[in-house]
Parts: C-alpha cells; structure tokens; sequence
C-alpha cells in the first residue's frame, strides 16, 4: 500500500509477498503472543490451556484467516464496504455490513486497552535501561509493577504516549515506516525471545516448566478453558474484527493467501511458545505465582533479565521489540476502523485516525482505572472489572462470533466456483478441507464454545 490520503478505495497494494507478510505477522504477533497467551495459560490451566489453544488455532484460525483475506482481496475496500458489496452480490443483502460494523467496535474496544498495556512495556524500557530493576528478587520486581500499577498518572503518560505513536503512521499511511521497521525488527525479536529461553533453560526450572506448558492434562480441559483458548486463538491471529479483511484489500493478486496464512499462524504460534518457554521456568525458579495474571511477563522477565550478566542492555532490547511488536499490532487495530468510515465521511485519513486514536484513548481509562483507582469495581457484579470485561466481551465473544460470521459468509454464501478462484489452493484436497472447515467445523465449535459459557 502507498501512503495515499483517501484510504477508503484501496487504492495502492503492498509493495511485494514479503511487506504484506511482514505487515500480517507484525500484526498478529504483538501482545498478545507475549504477553497474554503466558498469563492466560497461567491463569486457565497450564498444559491443558496450551492443547486447545493449539487446536483452535490450526482448526479454526487458520480457515478462518484464509476466509477473511480472502474476502479482503475480493473486495478491496474497507471491511465494512466490502462486506456490503460482497453480501449484494453474492445474497442480495447489505446486512452483511453489520458483522463489519461490529468489527470496527471490537477495534476500538481492543485498542482502548491495547494501548494502556502497550503503554507498560514502554515506560519498562527507561526502567531496565537505568538499571533501577538490577538484581531484585521476585517478590521485589512483583512489587516494583505493583507500584507503578498504582499510580494513574505515569500510566496515563505511557498510555497517550503509545497512542500517539499509534496514530501517527495511520494518519501518514502506514506503508513507509512500518513496512521497513518489521523487516528487521520481528527476526531479532525472535532471536532475543531464543537468548531468552536458553537463560531460561540454564538457569530457571526448566523441567518444572516444560511439563507445566507440554504435559498432557486432558483432565483440565473445562467449557471455560476452551472458550478462553477459542478466544486467544482468534486474538493472537488478529481475526475476527476485520483487520485482515483490511490488509487482504491490498493484497497483490498473485500472492498466495493459503501459504502466507500458514506462515503467519506458524509466527504467531512460535513466538507464544517461546514466551511461554521463557517465562515459566523463571517463574518456577523463583516461587512466582504462574497465575499471577497481566503482570506475569513484566514481573518474572525484569527478574531474568535483573540477574543476567549485561541484563540491562538485553531487557531495554528486549522491552524495545516488545513495544514495537506492538505498535504493529495497534496500527492493524487502528487501520480498520480508519479503512471503514474513509470515503463514507467526509474526513481526510488524518482525521480519522486522530479521531479514532483519541476515542480509543479515552475509553482506555476504563482499563487503565482497572488496576488502580477502579481495581474494585465489578460492572455487572461478579469479578471482573472493567478490564476484564471489556478484554472478555471482545476476545470470547465479538471475535469468534465475527470470525464465524466471515467464515459462514466465505463458505456458504460466496459461490463454490468463485471461493475456488479467489482463495487460490494449489491442491483440490486442501481446498475441500478448507471449504469443511470454514462451513461446518468452526462455526460449531465456536458457537459451542461461546454458548456453553451461558450456561
Ligand atoms: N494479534 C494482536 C496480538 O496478538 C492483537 C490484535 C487483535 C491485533 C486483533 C489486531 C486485531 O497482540
């Protein structure tokens, strides 16, 4: 995609095969991967949270992205815009621009605490860089988050500051800048997540926390973990909301969709398997609690990182790449909803993505009030706060249910004769796979999943 200030007909494409996939990826791994799938396997059942998860994403993630950039570069517009057309031309209805529309709530949603958690890993990078986390215990570093957890006002700082990086390459066009900074900065991410699992595997419990990550424990496996797991899935791939509909429209037609979805569901499952195989044996080394939740990865890799020999330079880089694992991640949650009111309003992109940001940044307070000032309050009684219900209503109940609706869309609207071409399988069998998965196995599974919480 060019930078082009009327991004509502998409009208550049990415510039080649690999900036698209390094844009896709940049976008499913983000937090997500690093920071949310370690605490929710913590918090959701160790090794049984890992197997469904893993199902999930290979037997409903994976047809479902292929679904959704598919239906991406069919359209070519804004998920919204796409949505409508597709739906009148292949059903005769427009109201297909609803599941469009409730994604583009789901965007701003998530980016409303995105961005709050975002916001952490920056203000964690003058942390580790002045040596203030050097040498603590764990008890020391969980205290350390804690505190700063406690105090809105630096929260707020690191919030607006995200956001504003966030915004500015939306309101530009994302291609220029982003495109060059994934190139290099994914592949050293991932080497420092390696460096870090070895420091793990020498010096943490490894054992302990392989066999908590890898054992089997189908015993564990409850309606909750699977809906939990179906909502990660779906949350670390970015599907669902509309994003990838909104990166597909630029996709070159020549690029195949089925290869690059395997490629990018192989870098988001990676990357949360080596989080996770970096943090666990840390935690178990140093009498951490695995259910710790949010802070888990700020707590137990300040706590490495204090004790390794240069540990200071290592967890700057580290929360670095972390921030910006996560700026690709937020552009993608940005560019959507930018992509869907472009060419209806009379606004340039700048504008919008100003205006998006800015509401995205004020409900942000709900999450950023969640861990301090608002930490008791329970919306809707129960537990959860306002946090939790807003990373709850979208990661277990909009994005499976958004992501069923494309796949239902994909698989039963769309003709055969045109999914053959448009999604493009080298092979027969895949596609026929594909066509099962999409029609029938993911929106059951998923609808059982989201239901069987009712209950
Ligand atoms: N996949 C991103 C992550 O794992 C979050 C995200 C969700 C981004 C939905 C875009 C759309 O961090």
């Amino acid at each position: 995609m060019q930078s082009n200030d009327n991004a509502g007909a998409a009208a550049g494409q990415w510039s080649s095969r690999f900036a698209f996939l390094m844009a896709a990826i940049g976008s499913s791994v983000g937090l997500g991967n690093i920071w949310k799938f370690p605490y929710m396997i913590g918090t959701g059942g160790g090794s049984a949270f890992m197997l469904v998860y893993l199902i999930c994403v290979l037997a409903v993630g994976l047809p479902i992205l292929i679904a959704e950039l598919t239906l991406g570069r069919m359209g070519r517009q804004g998920p919204i815009e796409t949505l409508v057309d597709l739906g009148r031309r292949y059903s005769g209805r427009a109201t297909w621009g609803l599941v469009g529309c409730v994604g583009v709530l789901a965007a701003v949603l998530i980016l409303s605490f995105y961005s709050v958690v975002a916001g952490w890993s920056l203000a964690y990078i003058p942390k580790l860089l002045t040596g203030q986390m050097s040498g603590l215990s764990g008890a020391e570093t969980g205290k350390a988050f804690n505190d700063f957890l406690a105090d809105p006002l630096a929260l707020t700082f690191w919030h607006a500051l995200f956001m504003l990086l966030t915004i500015i390459p939306v309101a530009r066009g994302i291609q220029s800048g982003i495109e060059k900074a994934v190139v290099w900065m994914m592949p050293l991410l991932f080497s420092l997540l390696v460096v870090l699992c070895i420091y793990a595997g020498i010096e943490g419990d490894f054992t302990a926390g392989m066999v908590y990550l890898f054992k089997p424990d189908f015993g564990a496996v409850t309606w909750d973990v699977v809906l939990a797991a179906t909502g990660q899935a779906f949350f670390s791939l970015s599907i669902g909301l509309g994003t990838m509909l909104a990166y597909g429209a630029y996709l070159p037609g020549g690029v195949s969709i089925p290869r690059t979805s395997v490629v990018i569901v192989f870098a988001a499952i990676l990357t949360a398997v080596l989080a996770g195989a970096a943090i666990f044996p840390i935690v178990f080394a140093n009498g951490l609690n695995p259910s710790e939740g949010p802070g888990l990865v700020f707590v137990t890799l300040t706590v490495a990182f204090g004790a390794m020999p240069g540990g200071a330079i290592f967890g700057t880089v580290f929360f670095v790449l972390l921030a910006i694992a996560a700026l690709t991640s937020s552009v993608s949650l940005l560019e959507p909803i930018v992509a869907a009111f472009a060419g209806r309003v009379r606004l340039s992109r700048s504008a919008l993505a100003w205006i998006g940001g800015i509401v995205a940044w004020v409900l942000g307070f709900l999450t950023l009030f969640s861990f301090n000032i608002w930490s008791d309050v329970h919306p809707l009684g129960g537990t959860r706060t306002w946090f939790d219900w807003i990373d709850f209503l979208t990661s277990n109940i909009l994005l499976p249910l958004g992501g069923v609706m494309l796949a239902l869309f994909a698989g039963w609207v769309v003709t055969r004769q045109d999914s053959v071409a448009a999604v493009g399988f080298e092979s027969p069998f895949f596609y026929s796979l594909w066509r099962i998965l999409v029609r029938v196995v993911a929106p059951i599974g998923v609808v059982a999943a989201v239901v069987s919480n009712f209950f």
